[in-house]
């Protein structure tokens, strides 16, 4: 599978390319922290090794969304993915190269890459209808949708479109594509997912309408300039647009003479696993220099729930990794989730992940081996005498955790890989406790002593390594506490443990401060305050415009539990007059209201009512207000100080109201 030239293995993983709608949030930045961890392993194993990410910046979400905030769509792009670019260092991600659609180069390359799909003959002009979802950036069959013309994703309603279009013969490559993998089965991994794309191709390949002609926020089609390309077909590109023209020398990355892996989100899985080889091999690249895989990777919810955009946002990967530092967040994401199916995102477990294996495995035994060796050795590393059973076994375990560690970051199993590494600290741990050096530096055996901490300081060293690729800063500490430079690895040079090799008597160690302190209960609690108050406490749910939105649309819904009377008074219900009403930018189902309730001043209402309501219609209008609700933060300073009544499904809401003239604040009773 992996292609050696002098001797280098090439390694080229990259990301999928962000919509700059949103920002960074826990999903992306898993993906990406992904993708850098396996960059680093193998640039730990000494291969060349090369990582992409960068911004999907064309399309008609995009463009809508950029006159939405009264922006040009350059404009916006700009801003949005310099949002993407600072984060990723923020999570000690160290991407080779960060390419924007909106780049000349690119551009440059795409028309390219559709020149030559045109003069195969893959290209012709007509008309397409059908639907369309601008979320997904995707064209829809009526049978894919639920009812109500839902996108099954995005669960908006999707879009009739009818416009002049070309269509890529799609079809064509039905039978090429089935027999390219079959030749290759670990073209698309896991292999549930290649079962899911084989069987998708097999059931038909329909042409594909690969350019727009109602908006102009793309790359213009060669010589039809009324045409851009459809963002699938420019965003796709990116991937060898970032390795230059044929002969530059970073195509050396690209297969044959490069293992290409395109890590992806099971979402977006079609696009890469389907269409883009068949626009390579349509363009003439052969079978040997498609990508060498798609890993699709499966989706986290947050505690338990599915990342809507206020859930997504309520998680800030960045400033989780502000707080805790980036490897604790790195390292969760790694280790919990096993690569390639849905897993969940929860900050209680990332404490209780960091306490256990971080602090309590990891830490104490970096801790008790240092402690043991000022005690005994001088603070230095003490020389290595005879081993016997003990040692053995633990050698044995450190091979066995080596090689196995080895194979699963090869594979794309980085939780497999961090659990087989644990095993070795682990079993060090159990090795302190059988040997017990204190027990022999009592009978003054010192020798023993020596050779017992020398052996465990290996562990550490091999440890330090194996860490590496999921957590470079606490490996840097960890080494720094051995004594030991932090890894500086090159192509060439292959630094991944191998053979139990202590290291020379008499270097200085450096015990320092505990490289992961322990997170008690009450800095937990602090934690969790800080870092997620929308989890723990307020409502997670996408911002209610209603009470119980579900239940109110729902007559034969189940009815909650009686209350008593006082009960039901300790509920502050209030006439609210909206004195104004604005769209929030990028949160697309909510309205941002200033609403009179016989205060000094207008309390600020965030509520979810954008998909029913023109901010301008809601001016004037008289609504009812739980007004001692507890504030909810929706981020970026916005907090909504009370909650309206409506109800109905959030695209057809009818608002609570009262009659007459009732003044502004009066109470309801
Ligand atoms: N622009 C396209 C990709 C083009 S690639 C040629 C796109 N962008 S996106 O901004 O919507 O990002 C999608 C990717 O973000 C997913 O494939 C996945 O990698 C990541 N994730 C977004 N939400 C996620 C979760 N809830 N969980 C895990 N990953 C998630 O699609």
């Amino acid at each position: 599978m992996r292609a050696i030239s002098r001797g280098v293995n090439r390694f080229y993983v990259t990301t999928p390319i962000y919509y700059v709608n949103d920002i960074p949030h826990v999903g992306t930045a898993y993906t990406t922290i992904v993708v850098d961890a396996l960059r680093r392993f193998h640039l730990l194993v000494g291969d060349e090794s090369r990582m992409l990410t960068g911004t999907d910046e064309h399309g008609l979400k995009l463009e809508r969304q950029a006159h939405e905030e009264g922006k040009t769509p350059q404009a916006f792009v700009d801003e949005m993915a310099e949002r993407f670019r600072q984060a990723w260092p923020v999570l000690d991600i160290e991407n080779d190269d960060f390419i924007r659609t909106t780049e000349p180069r690119h551009k440059a390359y795409v028309q390219d890459l559709w020149r030559r799909i045109e003069e195969r003959g893959d290209l012709y002009e007509g008309e397409y209808e059908d639907w369309y979802c601008v979320g997904c950036e995707s064209y829809k069959t009526e049978k894919e949708l639920l009812p109500g013309n839902l996108c099954p994703i995005h669960h908006k309603p999707v879009e009739r479109v009818k416009e002049k279009t070309f269509f890529f013969r799609l079809s064509r490559w039905e039978k090429p594509l089935l027999d390219f993998y079959e030749r290759n089965p670990s073209f698309v991994e896991p292999a549930s997912r290649r079962n899911e794309v084989i069987s998708f191709v097999s059931s038909g390949l329909r042409d594909l309408s690969v350019s727009r002609t109602s908006f102009t926020w793309g790359i213009p089609v060669p010589n039809r300039p009324e045409h851009v390309m459809y963002v699938w077909f420019d965003a796709l590109t990116n991937y060898l647009t970032a390795l230059g023209k044929e002969g530059d020398p970073l195509r050396r990355y690209w297969p044959p003479n490069g293992r290409a892996v395109h890590v992806v989100g099971k979402d977006i899985l079609r696009f890469h696993a389907i269409y883009w080889p068949a626009f390579l091999l349509s363009a003439g690249y052969t079978e040997k220099e498609l990508p060498s895989q798609v890993f699709a990777h499966g989706f986290l919810t947050v505690d338990g729930q599915k990342m809507s955009k206020s859930l997504r946002n309520a998680v800030d990967p960045l400033r989780l990794a502000r707080e805790l530092g980036p490897d604790t967040l790195r390292y969760y994401l790694l280790r919990a989730i096993a690569f390639g199916q849905d897993g969940d995102f929860s900050h209680t477990a990332l404490i209780e992940r960091y306490n256990a294996d971080l602090g309590k495995n990891l830490g104490n035994l970096l801790s008790r081996t240092l402690g043991l060796c000022v005690k005994f050795s001088d603070g230095k590393t003490p020389p290595m005498g005879e081993i016997g059973p003990l040692e053995r076994e633990l050698a044995e375990a450190a091979a066995n955790a080596s090689a196995a560690a080895r194979a699963a970051w090869d594979e794309l199993a980085p939780h497999r890989a961090l659990e087989a590494t644990w095993t070795l600290s682990s079993a060090a741990n159990a090795y302190v406790d059988k040997a017990a050096p204190w027990a022999s530096a009592k009978a003054g055996d010192m020798v023993r002593t020596h050779t017992i901490l020398a052996t465990l300081l290996e562990a550490l060293r091999q440890l330090s390594v194996m860490i590496w690729p999921a957590m470079p800063k606490k490996s840097d500490g960890l080494r720094a506490q051995l004594g030991l430079a932090p890894l500086a690895p090159k192509a060439g040079e292959d630094l991944w443990p191998k053979g139990f090799t202590p290291r020379p008597a008499g270097e200085p160690l450096a015990l320092a401060a505990a490289l992961f302190p322990t997170i008690d209960k009450d800095a937990e609690a602090a934690l969790l305050t800080k870092l997620a108050p929308h989890m723990h406490g307020a409502p997670a749910a996408e911002a209610p415009a209603t009470a119980a939105p579900a239940a109110a649309a729902s007559p034969a819904a189940e009815a909650p539990p009686a209350i008593n009377y006082d009960t039901f008074l300790g509920v502050d219900l209030r006439v609210g007059l909206v004195k104004t009403a604005e769209r929030v930018p990028r949160k697309d189902k909510l309205l941002k209201l200033a609403v009179d309730l016989g205060e000094a001043e207008p309390r600020t209402i965030i509520a979810g009512l954008a998909l029913s309501f023109k901010p301008e219609d809601l001016v004037g209008r008289k609504i009812i207000v739980v007004a001692n609700l507890e504030p909810r933060s929706f981020g970026k300073g916005l907090v909504s100080q009370g909650m309206l009544l409506a109800t109905g499904p959030s695209e057809a809401l009818h608002l609570a109201t009262v009659e007459g003239d009732a003044p502004p604040g009066s109470r309801l009773k």
